[in-house]
């Protein structure tokens, strides 16, 4: 599978088997099997960060306990191998750590994103509930909660970065970047490298937000000033490595892919391979809503896109078979939510990866 190893990071490793497997099952006229289950636990959040929409688009939910045990037990029974919790606020449910532990007790991955303005306790706690990787928020600027919620943010990375010296997990920094802020990041990523111990920042630009997103000559600052700068940073840091092999430099070009002739349309907010190929990944993922409903994938749930079924009235397993037809993703180019603006050049690549795979069938490809 042609992709970037950049991209290889946590959830991505697994990919190139993944689109293999996709490809046979289609080829063969099988569903693709569910694989990834993301759950927002709740749309209430106890920051309201400017240009977050789930917090503006959903009223404040929480899903009920029972109801999500029972779902992660059926997606268990389907197969699924990770289950991701997000929000809103994950952390403002005192209960997601026995959601955690019941995934973990069950064989299964459970990854959770925070923003980390909680009890720093909760850090062991969600460590102790066998939470694989955590990736924290943690903008270069401050975030709506003010310095006060960075602070708070920051002795709960620094709990994280204590637990790492004696547990086994995963822990990446998410920072959303845009055209006003992108030049801080390799200030940033000094002062994170130097206080703590984590494995990567996923830089994510702002989506949805005109006027903000950056645009193409701010990619080409980018790729021209903010990556040397960056790769210098982390020079300094591991003295005697070479940076571009370190997981912190190789994350750094993600959002935007390395082909320039790409850019000008990635930086208006459209992901070619995304408006190109049917999104196959989707076939092996889906997303639960903070009302129970399942949703395509997270960026439907997060845009107010349409439900695929309601977990209230139906088994996962019937919503699935009905939802996650191949038909049904091939009848969405382009694609009908703002995906196409907030998915990734990697979910992108692995849509593409896949068709190829169809196309080089000797007969009975299915397109
Ligand atoms: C919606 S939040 C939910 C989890 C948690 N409250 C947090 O902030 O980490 C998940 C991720 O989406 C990012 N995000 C929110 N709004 C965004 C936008 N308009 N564009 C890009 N990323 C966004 C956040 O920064 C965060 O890393
Ligand atoms: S912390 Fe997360 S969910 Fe809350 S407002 Fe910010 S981005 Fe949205």
């Amino acid at each position: 599978m042609n992709m970037d190893p950049g991209l290889m990071s946590g959830y991505w490793r697994g990919m190139p088997a993944r689109a293999v497997e996709a490809a046979q099952l289609i080829y063969g006229g099988q569903s693709s099997s569910l694989r990834r289950m993301v759950v927002n636990v709740t749309t209430a959040c106890n920051l309201k960060c400017r240009y977050c929409d789930v917090t503006k688009k959903h009223k404040p939910e929480v899903i009920p306990k029972e109801k999500l045990l029972d779902i992660i037990w059926q997606a268990v029974e389907m197969g699924v191998e990770m289950v991701h919790f997000t929000g809103g606020e994950s952390t403002t449910i005192p209960w997601l750590e026995e959601a955690i532990a019941l995934v973990v007790a069950l064989g299964k991955e459970a990854t959770i994103v925070t923003n980390g303005v909680t009890d720093p306790k909760r850090a062991e706690s969600l460590v102790s509930a066998g939470v694989s990787k955590i990736n924290l928020s943690f903008d270069v600027v401050d975030r709506e909660g003010g310095s006060r919620a960075k602070r708070v943010a920051l002795t709960f990375a620094e709990a994280l970065s204590k637990l790492r010296r004696t547990h086994d997990f995963a822990f990446y920094i998410n920072c959303v970047i845009d055209k006003g802020n992108f030049r801080l990041l390799p200030e940033h990523l000094k002062f994170l490298l130097y206080h703590l111990d984590f494995n990567g920042i996923h830089p994510i630009p702002i989506r949805n937000h005109p006027g903000v997103c950056m645009e193409i000559d701010d990619v080409r600052e980018y790729f021209e000033v903010v990556l040397p700068a960056a790769r210098e940073i982390i020079r300094g840091r591991f003295p005697g490595e070479d940076p571009e092999t370190t997981e912190f430099y190789r994350l750094l070009p993600q959002p935007f892919g390395c082909n320039p002739e790409e850019w000008p349309l990635i930086a208006r907010g459209d992901f070619p391979d995304v408006l190109r190929y049917p999104c196959y990944l989707s076939l092996s993922e889906i997303a639960i809503g903070a009302d129970a409903k399942a949703y395509n994938c997270p960026l439907t749930y997060y845009d107010g896109g349409e439900a695929i079924g309601d977990t209230n009235t139906q088994a996962l397993a019937e919503i699935y078979r009905a939802g996650k037809t191949l038909e049904r993703i091939q009848s969405r180019i382009p694609l009908e939510s703002s995906c196409s603006t907030g998915c990734s050049i990697a979910f992108g690549k692995y849509n593409r990866s896949v068709y190829e795979m169809l196309q080089l069938q000797p007969s009975g490809s299915i397109h």
